[in-house]
Formats: structure tokens, C-alpha cells, sequence
């Protein structure tokens, strides 16, 4: 019997979505071996959550080989990170936003798909189980035609406050993630994506409108953005924000979908643990589950790199959302 070689990764940017998402799940997986971390930031690095026998490494030079790089560096610096993966003929996983400009985005993608080497795109939301029988209800016309998708995320990023108790204190990470182009898209891709998916779809914007409430230093996006996008038939809401309680010392997030069709709706409300069909025969329970899964898409990963079957999101997957959300939160900026 021959054993299978198990695919040798590593991973750039060992902050928070690497510590809690990817890490664990990477050291985890039977198919796949953690091999080497790379931070610039000595103090990341020594805390990153690996065991000792996985490189730690200030520079991707100093890396062992990989058969894959997983980036989860800022998106300002995923092109620097793509680039050397390009370079070297290694595949990637990249965090979305694949950059915070379409003009790099293309760029990466280009770059890639010139070296030969495949570039995925993390967009975890599409591995939960509920986005994924979403999508198989709508391919099966369980809702009939889909007129409309109504995608809530209403959150605080962590609050206005660096101790949101006291009230002291800037969040940096919120102002970062305001740098990086603001709510849609940093995080509203992961809808614009879904509903590219779901539709099996293009998408258009069709109107964008957006909230201030803090003036950040250099920042002209919105901290909540509400934007009309169409295609597939269908109408698209997503609605969302960075500063929905903000400045409270608790927090009320509020994240569903809705899917309304000719014959039915289905309906996702995360904090109610609640995930139903309507349609004609009645309410149908579909079990309810988180909105994201590292897990389904670390198998995937490995499936690809087995050469087997997979439906990782593609750079034209993330070029495609990450251009939707900069002309959706552009608009909304000329709109003010
Ligand atoms: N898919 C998801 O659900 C999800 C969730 C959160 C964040 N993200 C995305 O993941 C990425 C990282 O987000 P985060 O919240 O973990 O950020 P973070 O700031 O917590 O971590 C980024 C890390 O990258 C390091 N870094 C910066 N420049 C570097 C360089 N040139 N080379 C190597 N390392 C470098 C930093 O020192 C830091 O440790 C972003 O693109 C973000 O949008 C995705």
C-alpha cells in the first residue's frame, strides 16, 4: 500500500483570522502539513499558536518548499506576498479582499494566471453548510425563481473603543479596516460573493448609499454601507456596517439572509440559530449552522492541491466581488 504524501503549505500573516481560523484547522488536517509561518513582526511570530517543529521565519525567503502559501497578511500587502508565491510556482489561498484596489487585483490575477499557478480566494462563508444548501435549493427552484437576496451584517468591528468598557482608547484594528476601503470591502465581499454563487451570476451595482459617523485620518469610505446590486434575475441588498452600536460596551450584531422566490423563501438568522424554508408546503427547518466553515475549505484545499475535484473560489471570484464592492462603496462616497 502507498501512502500519500501529505501537500507541504505555509502560511504568511499570523494575526487574528490565522490564529483563530486557519491555524488550527491547517495543524488539523490529515491531507495537509503545516511546514513553515512567516510574520514581519518578531512578537507575532513567537506567539503564533505552532508547534515548534513548523519554520518560523521573518521573510517568505527563509521558507521551506511549499506545495501551497496560504496569505492572511493585510490586504495592502497580499499583492507583495502573491508575487512571491508567483514567482516561486506556488499556489495560493489568499484572504479576501484579493487587494484594496481593482488595479492590483487584476494585476495579481494576471500575474498568476501568466506564471501558470493557481490563485484561490478564502472566501470561507461559501464552506458553512447553510451557504452551501442555499445554493442547492436555489439550483433546485426549492424557492421557485429568486426575485430578490437581502444580505444583512450589521456589526461594530470590535467597537469604536480600544477598551470598550472604559471608553478609552482608539480599536485600531476597526481604523485599519476602514483604510482597507471600509465595510464592503473588507467584509461585504463575502456577500457580494455569495450572491454571484447563489445567481450563478454576474452582478451590476445599481446604487450605494453610506453613513458617517467618525471622521478617520485619510479614510473617505463609509462606516455602513447599504447597496442595490442586480443580476441573474434577481435583485441584491447587502446592508452593512462597522459601526452599528459602536460605542456601546455591548454588542447586538445582527447578520442574516433572506432569499425570496416566486414559490418561497429561505430565510438565515444567525444570532437566532434560525435557518427555514417557506414555500408552499409550509415551514421546513434546515438545521442551522455558523456562516463560515475553515474546515470545508482546508479539505477543498487539499483536494485541489491532490489534483481531485474541488470548487475553491477563484482570483476572478475575488477580482469580480472586490470590484463590485469598490464601485458600490465609490458611489456612495460621490453620493454624500
Ligand atoms: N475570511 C474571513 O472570514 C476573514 C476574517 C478576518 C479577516 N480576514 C482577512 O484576512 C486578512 C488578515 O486579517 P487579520 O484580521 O488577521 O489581520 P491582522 O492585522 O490581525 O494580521 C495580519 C498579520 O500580517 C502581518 N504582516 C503584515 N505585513 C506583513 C508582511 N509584509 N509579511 C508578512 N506578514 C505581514 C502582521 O504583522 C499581522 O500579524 C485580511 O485580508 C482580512 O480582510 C478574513
Amino acid at each position: 500500500m502507498t501512502t500519500e504524501r501529505r501537500r507541504r503549505v505555509g502560511l504568511v500573516g499570523c494575526g487574528e483570522v490565522a490564529g483563530y481560523g486557519h491555524l488550527p484547522v491547517l495543524l488539523g488536517a490529515e491531507r495537509l502539513d503545516l511546514v513553515g509561518v512567516c510574520d514581519v513582526s518578531t512578537d507575532r511570530l513567537a506567539a503564533a499558536p505552532v508547534p515548534a517543529r513548523v519554520a518560523r521565519c521573518t521573510s517568505l525567503e527563509e521558507m521551506p518548499d511549499l506545495d501551497a502559501l496560504v496569505v492572511t497578511s493585510p490586504a495592502g500587502v497580499h499583492a507583495e506576498n502573491v508575487g512571491w508565491a508567483a514567482r516561486r510556482g506556488v499556489p495560493v489561498l489568499c484572504e479576501k479582499p484579493i487587494a484594496v484596489d481593482a488595479a492590483t487585483s487584476l494585476a495579481m490575477v494576471e500575474q498568476m494566471e501568466a506564471a501558470g499557478v493557481p490563485l484561490w480566494i478564502a472566501f470561507t462563508y461559501r464552506y458553512s453548510p447553510v451557504a452551501r444548501r442555499i445554493r442547492e435549493l436555489v439550483a433546485t427552484g426549492a424557492v421557485g425563481e429568486v426575485r430578490a437576496l437581502r444580505m444583512v451584517f450589521l456589526w461594530d468591528l470590535h467597537g469604536a473603543f480600544q477598551d470598550r468598557v472604559a471608553r478609552t482608547g482608539v480599536n485600531q484594528r476597526r481604523v485599519g479596516r476602514m483604510r482597507e476601503g471600509g465595510p464592503l470591502v473588507d467584509c461585504g465581499v463575502h456577500q457580494i460573493d455569495l450572491a454571484r454563487w447563489w445567481l450563478d451570476s454576474d452582478l451590476q451595482v445599481d446604487h450605494a448609499t453610506g453613513l458617517w459617523f467618525d471622521e478617520i485620518d485619510g479614510v473617505d469610505a463609509p462606516e455602513h454601507v447599504t447597496t442595490h446590486l442586480s443580476g441573474g434575475g434577481a435583485r441584491v441588498l447587502v446592508d452593512i456596517s462597522f459601526a452599528y452600536g459602536h460605542r456601546s460596551p455591548s454588542r447586538l450584531p445582527t447578520f442574516t439572509y433572506e432569499v425570496i422566490g416566486t414559490d418561497g423563501v429561505i430565510r438565515y438568522r444567525r444570532e437566532e440559530r434560525d435557518f427555514v424554508l417557506i414555500d408552499g408546503d409550509g415551514r421546513h427547518e434546515l438545521g442551522w449552522a455558523h456562516e463560515k466553515s475553515f474546515e470545508g475549505m482546508y479539505a477543498d484545499l487539499a483536494a485541489a492541491l491532490h489534483g481531485e475535484e474541488h470548487a475553491l473560489p477563484t482570483g476572478r471570484d475575488g477580482l469580480a466581488a472586490t470590484r463590485l464592492a469598490l464601485d458600490a462603496t465609490s458611489r456612495a462616497v460621490a453620493a454624500r
